[in-house]
């Protein structure tokens, strides 16, 4: 893209009204071709609907209607190919494609016709957001594949699950794992929901009010695969809620990643020694030879405070724009475009280093079987026995406070107890402690079947929906 700052005032959009010519500081601080020019596709697509319908409502003949098409077929090869000239009053993509099509062919100078900038924009950022967001869920998809896969290699594995951080009940890795791939497929289900409201046409709505001409806005809402044409046009052009439920979406999708990521810095550290990440996925030293380093992971935690950034910069922007459009709606974009972008680079890199992490599970196992982690079930064994809960809590906690305070052994404790004993000491053993569980969609290793064939089944069904 080259700028060429010597053919300007005739070419801007609004010569007509204008003798002087644009400043410099006003070219720089207003364009935006520099990032909008990633929506050139869907501006095209927009302007042939736009061309067709024309030619419909007879502003354009058929060979002018042609005419016009195949200049637009040439301009996107043109951009295509990287061999474009910018000029300084191309402030936007929608801007230089008019401005090229008008020097391909004289039937340029009708394009314009009944559209504006503001209907024009709003809908190419429709288009352009529905195909990522559809773009994003197809990696999402493939990220939860990776998990579920890694849930069925590691099926009997268990470790502790924490609250607090701190050791709480053992639960299967495999229902672990899977518990991240659930918060995903909210985070799936979110971003087509949010595809689906985003799904009306805004063509047609002109700068604000409509047109005197009389344009067939649902004849373009079906050309562009739209499902919906707008109801209101000063509605059309002001709303960009659907940029607000994306990056909401897709900040939410990050924080989820975040979380994976810190379990797996956590985890790969020498103190809990869960899982050793592959060389491909990992960094070393500059300094220190013996470091792995779990960057990856620390991008994914790192990258949603942006992800976050893009969402709260954006409602900022939005808050108390009165209607309709104003400029500041052109900075909707970078956030938007951003945030598309980083979570597209997250979401693969973390598969592969989860697919390719090699879990230490004979280290959790050794965690799982902790003393105290049976606490509660040793409780709910006194409640079997008809002991009220508070009551039994208050005798475990007793004894295992006295294991500790007395540095007694908790089995040997729990063997002498009177309400305890023999009975009580099988549950703590490792073939019971880890199918303890009965409850519905929970930690078991029993349960474990179920947990892998509902997950599966969820993938399948967002795989329909996309
Ligand atoms: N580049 C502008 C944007 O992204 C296009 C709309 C311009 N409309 C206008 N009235 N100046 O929002």
């Amino acid at each position: 893209m080259t700028q060429n700052p010597d053919r300007t005032v005739k070419n801007s959009l609004w010569h007509g009204r204008f003798s002087g010519k644009a400043t410099n500081e006003l070219q720089e601080l207003n364009t935006s071709i520099t990032f909008d020019i990633q929506m050139f596709q869907q501006d095209i697509s927009g302007s042939r609907a736009h061309a067709r319908m024309l030619a419909k409502i007879g502003v354009y003949e058929e060979n002018d209607l042609e005419s016009v098409l195949l200049a637009l077929d040439q301009i996107e090869k043109e951009i295509d190919g990287g061999a474009i000239e910018i000029l300084p009053t191309d402030e936007d993509v929608h801007t230089y494609i008019e401005r090229r099509v008008t020097e391909i062919t004289p039937a340029g100078a009708r394009l314009h016709t009944g559209r504006s900038r503001n209907d024009q924009v709003a809908t190419d950022l429709r288009l352009w957001t529905k195909e990522a967001v559809g773009e994003v869920v197809h990696l999402a998809l493939s990220f939860q594949k990776t998990l579920l896969a890694k849930a069925e290699e590691t099926e009997g594995a268990v470790l502790p699950g924490y609250t607090h951080l701190q050791q709480a009940q053992p639960v299967p890795l495999a229902h672990h794992l899977l518990a991240h791939g659930w918060a995903i497929s909210r985070d799936i289900d979110r971003l087509l929901e949010a595809r689906k409201r985003m799904d009306v046409s805004p063509l047609g709505a002109g700068a604000m009010a409509g047109s005197s001409l009389p344009l067939d806005a649902s004849m373009v809402a079906k050309d562009l695969n739209f499902s919906k044409v707008f109801d209101n046009s000063i509605d059309a052009v002001s709303d960009r809620d659907f940029v607000a439920d994306s990056l909401y979406a897709l900040a939410l999708l990050g924080i989820h990643l975040s979380r994976i990521g810190e379990e797996v810095i956590l985890w790969s550290s020498t103190e809990f020694g869960y899982l050793e990440l592959a060389d491909g996925y990992s960094t070393g030293s500059s300094m220190m030879p013996q470091k792995k380093n779990p960057d990856i992971a620390e991008l994914a935690r790192g990258k949603s405070g942006r992800l976050i950034g893009n969402l709260t910069g954006f409602l900022a922007t939005l808050k108390a724009l009165p209607l309709a459009y104003n400029k500041d709606l052109q900075e909707d974009k970078e956030p938007l475009f951003d945030a598309v972008e980083t979570i597209s680079r997250i979401l693969p890199a973390m598969e592969g280093m989860i697919r390719t992490a090699n879990f230490r599970v004979d280290r959790m196992l050794e965690q799982s079987l902790s003393p105290y982690i049976a606490a509660t079930d040793l409780a709910e064994w006194l409640v079997k026995r008809g002991i009220p809960f508070r009551e039994a809590h208050a005798t475990i906690g007793e004894l295992v406070e006295r294991s500790i305070s007395e540095g007694k052994d908790f089995q040997s404790l729990v063997l002498e107890h009177q309400e305890l004993g023999d009975e009580a000491i099988a549950i703590m053993k490792k073939e019971s402690i880890f199918t303890s569980k009965v409850t519905h969609g929970s930690a078991s290793l029993d349960k474990i079947g179920d947990q892998l064939r509902n997950f599966s089944k969820q993938i399948s069904e967002d795989e329909k929906r996309l």
